[in-house]
């Protein structure tokens, strides 16, 4: 069978790593080269099993595949995603360059899958979101489309994240020492760059309500779990139904009743999602907690999602549930 050729930059990286996985284990792809920077020509062992060598990204043959997958920096990566796309390749773009509220170009989708899935299926470009706020954007979806968020809000995020989601490059507060068997915040005050995106997508949506996100740290390397807290416009029934209805159907969420752990989604491209009325209080609110591994369905599995559907591939093929 005729395999597509895809490419992956940047693919000496977390994220990088895992799409060539895919990629590898993919029934209808195939890779066409997977470049590095520091790790240039060498050679290691991947994730699900096989074996990849990283070329250098100035040698990639970027016309030699039908879609490239940039895992480069944010910064890095608007550069080679210009080139890929003067080459006449389709891109996904896992950084933050093309995204919205960081500089999106026009007709380049924010590939929020489940919610953008029509324009990506006819984009030759698509900014995949961010990690925490494909966590936290599917966790809030049906209660900002149904306009259930009480106006003027402040919506209260705090969540979490294995240190994969800080890349591969060596930081000194990253070190084994500095995160094991503790737990901290940072980008505290609001001031984390991922609110820019969960801001404008908030807008694109007409929702008048403020963002407040803390993240932490979580001494495990995947993983993110968000806890959510809405002011709603009324009380809600039957809490679980508008995650329901919003999401039957779709493969790639899971609405549960029990809490979502971290061991329910690592390695799998879900976001697994669960509420709960808040008690004991005057006004009426929700929580939202919402699962997903940061380089499954917070990078690679939705961009391969992505990828699939520019294909004009099943969205699901090769992805692990
Ligand atoms: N980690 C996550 O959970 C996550 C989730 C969603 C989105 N993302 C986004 O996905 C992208 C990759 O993230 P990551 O965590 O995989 O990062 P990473 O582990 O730091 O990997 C970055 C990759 O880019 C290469 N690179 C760095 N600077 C370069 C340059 N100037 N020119 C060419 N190649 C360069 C690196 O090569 P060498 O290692 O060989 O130097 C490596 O292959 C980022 O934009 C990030 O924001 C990450």
């Amino acid at each position: 069978m005729h395999k597509i050729p895809v490419g992956v930059l940047g693919a000496s990286g977390y994220a990088g790593r895992e799409l060539c996985a895919l990629i590898q284990r993919h029934p209808s792809l195939t890779l066409a080269f997977a470049t590095a920077n520091s790790q240039r020509g060498e050679t290691v062992d991947l994730p699900l099993g096989g074996r990849v060598t990283f070329a250098a990204t100035e040698d990639a043959a970027l016309d030699k595949a039908a879609l490239v997958f940039s895992a480069l920096p944010h910064g890095a990566s608007a550069e080679w995603v210009a080139r890929a796309r003067a080459a006449g390749v389709k891109v996904v773009d896992l950084s933050a360059d093309h995204r919205i509220g960081n500089g999106a170009s026009e007709g380049v989708p924010y590939g929020l899958t489940e919610l953008r899935r029509d324009q990506v299926r006819g984009a030759d470009c698509v900014a995949n979101p961010g990690c925490y706020p494909t966590a936290i954007l599917i966790g809030l979806l049906p209660l900002l489309e149904r306009g259930l968020v009480l106006p003027g809000a402040r919506i209260d995020v705090s969540a979490a994240s294995g240190v994969t989601g800080a890349g591969l490059s060596p930081r000194l507060d990253l070190l084994y020492g500095e995160v094991t068997e503790n737990f901290r915040a940072y980008g505290a005050g609001n001031s984390h760059r991922h609110l820019k995106e969960m801001r404008a997508l908030v807008a694109e949506l007409s929702v008048d309500a403020d963002l407040q996100f803390t993240p932490h740290l979580l001494p495990i390397a995947r993983g993110i779990l968000a806890t959510i807290t809405v002011p709603l416009a009324a009380s809600l029934p039957d809490p679980l139904a508008p995650w329901r209805e919003r999401y039957r159907g779709e493969r790639f969420v899971e609405v549960v009743e029990e809490l979502p752990e971290l061991r329910h989604v690592q390695h799998r491209n879900v976001v697994r999602v669960a509420v709960r009325m808040v008690e004991g209080v005057r006004a009426p609110a929700l929580q939202v907690f919402s699962a997903i591994d940061n380089l499954m369905k917070g990078a690679a599995g939705q961009a391969m999602q992505n990828a699939n559907l520019m294909l004009g591939l099943d969205e699901w093929v090769g992805l692990p549930a």
